[in-house]
This record gives structure tokens, C-alpha cells and sequence, in this order.
């Protein structure tokens, strides 16, 4: 990406958020860098959350920048409708398309960036050549489909070939990881590299969301190597 950031990133993921009062729970997070929009669709993952109509609704109620993680399948036809609602950010995954390419350049056209995800099993280096036609790359630390489950940390290996390909100035692409970042784990993330961190129960599980999005963030740049406030 060429806006990369230079602080650790922080996206509260609005799963774990009260799906009735979304648009307070958009403001309840204001300072976060991004906002994470779980999509499912209970094919590709055994769980339904929301879609297209809600996300627009949602991008018309905040300033915060999108991050649609879609977990469903066909994201050749699905995930383009995204970016031109607005989305900031269009993440899909490989498992679910055969032409990873071909939507990231259709999602890029619609004026977003586009986002490569991979489950905790799928190994990263079959896709170092397509990350070229990606803005960010999603690293799972959980199953995809339902929020505050436990991190994984072999994950962690993957985090760091991409922050090596990074910093290397092989790649560029923004490291993200989603599932189970917390208090006691984001220090561990951080350390491999990430840019971004999803964080769904840490944040909204939390009495002020807004204070552990800045004490996440504060960890994570405390860790990071790469990265300092
Ligand atoms: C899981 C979702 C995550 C989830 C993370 O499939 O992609 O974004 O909301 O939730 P926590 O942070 O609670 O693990
Ligand atoms: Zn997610």
C-alpha cells in the first residue's frame, strides 16, 4: 500500500459490537483506525452476521474507514458491490475463488483496496507472487466465523515471512491479523510484524471500547519492532 502506516493499526471488529445499536457502536470506537465489518454468508463459514444493505447503511453513520472481511463464498461476484458502497478496505479469501486476481483488480477498479485472506491452515507462500495485486493481506489466528475464540500463535510464521518480504521492500502490502488479539496476545502479533490488528471481544467486551482501542495500540507499539507511536 502507499499509505503505510507508521503506528500500529487498530480495527475493532463490530462482531462482537450490539447489532441494534450499530451506529453507536461505530461512535463508541472513534480514533480507531479502521472499522471490521465481518461478513458471513453461512456457506463458506457455518455462521450469518450481515451484508451489503447493512454495510451501507453503516458507511453513512461513520467517518471511520471500512474493512469489510468477507467470509463467503463466490467473492467474484459478491465482494465488488463493497467497494463501491465505500468500503475502505475489500478482503476476501482464497479458499473461496479460483482467480484471486481477478477480484482483487475488480474490487481495486470499484476504487477500494483489496484484501487477501487466509485461513489458519493455509499456507502463504503458493500466493507470494499474486500478493503484488493485493493493498493488505489478512492472516487468520482463528477460524474464520465466530468471534472470542483463543489465538493461535503458529500463525505467527506466515506474519513473519510477509513482514520480511516487506521490510525487505519485496512486497507491499499492509499485515493483518484477525482472531483472538487481546491484552496477552498483541505483543506476540506485534513482535512478528503486523500492521493491523481485528480485535472483536477485546474492545467490545471492554466498559470504555475507545480506551482499549489506545491501550491495544499503545501494546502493540510498545512491541513492535516496526513500528513506534
Ligand atoms: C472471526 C472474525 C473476527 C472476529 C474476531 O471469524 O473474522 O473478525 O470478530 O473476534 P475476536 O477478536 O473476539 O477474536
Ligand atoms: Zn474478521
Amino acid at each position: 500500500m502507499s499509505d503505510l502506516p507508521v503506528t500500529p493499526m487498530i480495527a475493532p471488529s463490530i462482531l462482537a459490537a450490539d447489532f441494534a445499536r450499530l451506529a453507536e457502536e461505530a461512535a463508541a470506537v472513534e480514533g480507531a483506525e479502521w472499522l471490521h465489518v465481518d461478513v458471513m454468508d453461512n456457506h463458506f463459514v457455518p455462521n450469518l452476521t450481515l451484508g451489503l444493505p447493512i454495510v451501507e447503511s453503516l458507511l453513512r453513520v461513520t467517518e471511520i474507514p471500512m474493512d469489510c472481511h468477507l467470509m463467503i463464498t463466490e467473492p467474484e461476484r459478491w465482494a465488488p458491490p463493497y467497494a463501491e458502497a465505500g468500503a475502505y478496505n475489500v478482503t476476501f479469501h482464497a479458499e473461496a475463488t479460483a482467480n484471486p486476481v481477478a477480484v482483487a483488480r475488480d474490487i481495486r477498479a470499484a476504487g477500494a483496496k483489496a484484501g487477501f485472506a487466509i485461513k489458519p491452515g493455509t499456507p502463504l507462500e503458493p500466493y507470494l507472487e499474486l500478493l503484488r495485486e493485493f493493498d493488505t493481506l489478512l492472516i487468520m489466528s482463528v477460524e474464520p466465523g465466530f468471534g472470542g475464540q483463543k489465538f493461535i500463535p503458529e500463525v505467527l510464521a506466515k506474519v513473519g515471512t510477509a513482514r520480511r518480504l516487506v521490510d525487505s521492500g519485496e512486497l507491499r502490502i499492509l499485515i493483518e491479523i484477525d482472531g483472538g488479539i487481546n491484552a496477552d496476545t498483541i505483543e506476540q502479533a506485534a513482535e512478528a510484524g503486523v500492521d493491523c490488528f481485528v480485535a472483536g471481544s477485546a474492545v467490545y467486551g471492554a466498559e470504555d471500547p475507545a480506551a482499549a482501542v489506545r491501550s491495544l495500540r499503545a501494546q502493540a507499539a510498545e512491541a513492535s519492532p516496526h513500528l513506534r507511536l
